[in-house]
């Protein structure tokens, strides 16, 4: 293992430059050159690709975003595409591929695998939406980034006693909204795992304001539902006056947390290190306080299983 290349795909993700700095200064320390492929599999694609040395990473570990760029590249998923993407790994001299991001990006790092590319696939999204890790990177960064909004919402829905349903990103998972409703507090999650009763979420709203609550804040996953739609039929409802906030692309920037830089610098070293021991098509991932490897096509096949705990206990404690 001479060369390797890394890249950041799909979503960026608070913590990718912390993994990006490890995977260079960890191959450079291995005597291992590391090239730093633009703008994900597009950047394969097209051939876009920079050297990378000890100070390209310098001063980036604290920034949120991928100081290598990223994207969807639909020319990747064609064959041409990807021919011309096995081409340009060749005439680069890559010897093995470092991929960060989620559910896409580890199918196209599968596919380069099966031809013969070793790879190894660090889960780098906010959404947390990979089954066969705990955690990916950037998700706790983003739940912060949400919580901060969700408090300042909660100043003024109380001030004003209003119902506020707050919509946070996670494509098909609801973990973001989830988890930020049990650490914010909120009166109710919608996420797209349990099925809701519109009628259910105003009775909640109703029995909090007979005890007196001035405000009820609402977290809806946008695999659940429309935050205007949402909003309006819970006011019609419950009379209530009802605001919505789609929170958005600020869930995807930002510093990256303490716990996003360390272990995106560990699986940053780890994945250097799983390609210069010749372990291919491998992903990493997080349980605890571990980082853990395992097959990258066994991770793709498994499911997502539903933090059920979770969910339970944030409705016993939203009473
Ligand atoms: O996967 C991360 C994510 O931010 C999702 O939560 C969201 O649905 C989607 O990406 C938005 O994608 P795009 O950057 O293509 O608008």
């Amino acid at each position: 293992m001479r060369k390797i290349g890394v890249l950041t795909s799909g979503g960026d993700a608070p913590g990718m430059n912390a993994a990006i700095r490890a995977v260079v200064r960890y191959g450079i320390y291995n005597s291992i050159s590391v090239i730093g492929i633009k703008d994900g599999y597009s950047g394969l694609v097209e051939g876009e690709s920079i050297e990378m040395n000890l100070s390209s990473v310098a001063d980036i570990i604290h920034r949120g975003g991928t100081v290598l760029g990223s994207a969807r590249s639909e020319e990747f998923q064609e064959q041409e595409g990807f021919n011309k993407a096995l081409k340009n790994i060749k005439y680069l001299g890559i010897d093995g591929l470092v991929t960060i991001g989620g559910d896409g990006t580890f199918q196209g790092a599968l596919a380069l695998g099966k031809a013969g590319v070793p790879v190894v696939g660090i889960p780098g999204t906010i959404d947390n939406d990979l089954p066969y890790t705990q955690y990916t990177l950037g998700f706790f960064t983003a739940l912060t980034t949400v919580l901060e909004s969700v408090e300042k919402i909660r100043d003024t829905s109380s001030s004003h006693s209003r119902t506020n349903v707050i919509q946070v990103m996670g494509r098909n998972c609801g973990d973001i909204a989830l988890y930020a409703g049990l650490a914010g507090g909120a009166e109710m999650v919608i996420i797209p795992e349990v099925e809701y009763n519109i009628d259910e979420v105003c009775d909640k709203i109703m029995q909090g304001r007979a005890r007196g609550k001035k405000h009820s804040i609402i977290i809806l996953a946008e695999g659940a539902g429309d935050a205007k739609d949402i909003s309006e039929l819970i006011e019609n409802k419950t009379g209530i006056t009802t605001r919505y906030s789609i929170l958005g692309y600020t869930q995807r920037g930002g510093t990256p947390s303490a716990f996003d830089r360390l272990i995106g610098s560990q699986m940053g070293a780890r994945a250097v290190r799983l390609l210069k021991e010749h372990c291919e098509s491998r992903v990493l991932g997080v349980s605890g306080n571990e980082i853990f490897d395992m097959d990258m096509e066994e991770a793709l096949s498994m499911e997502k299983k539903f933090d059920e705990t979770t969910y339970e206990l944030t409705k016993i404690l939203s009473i």
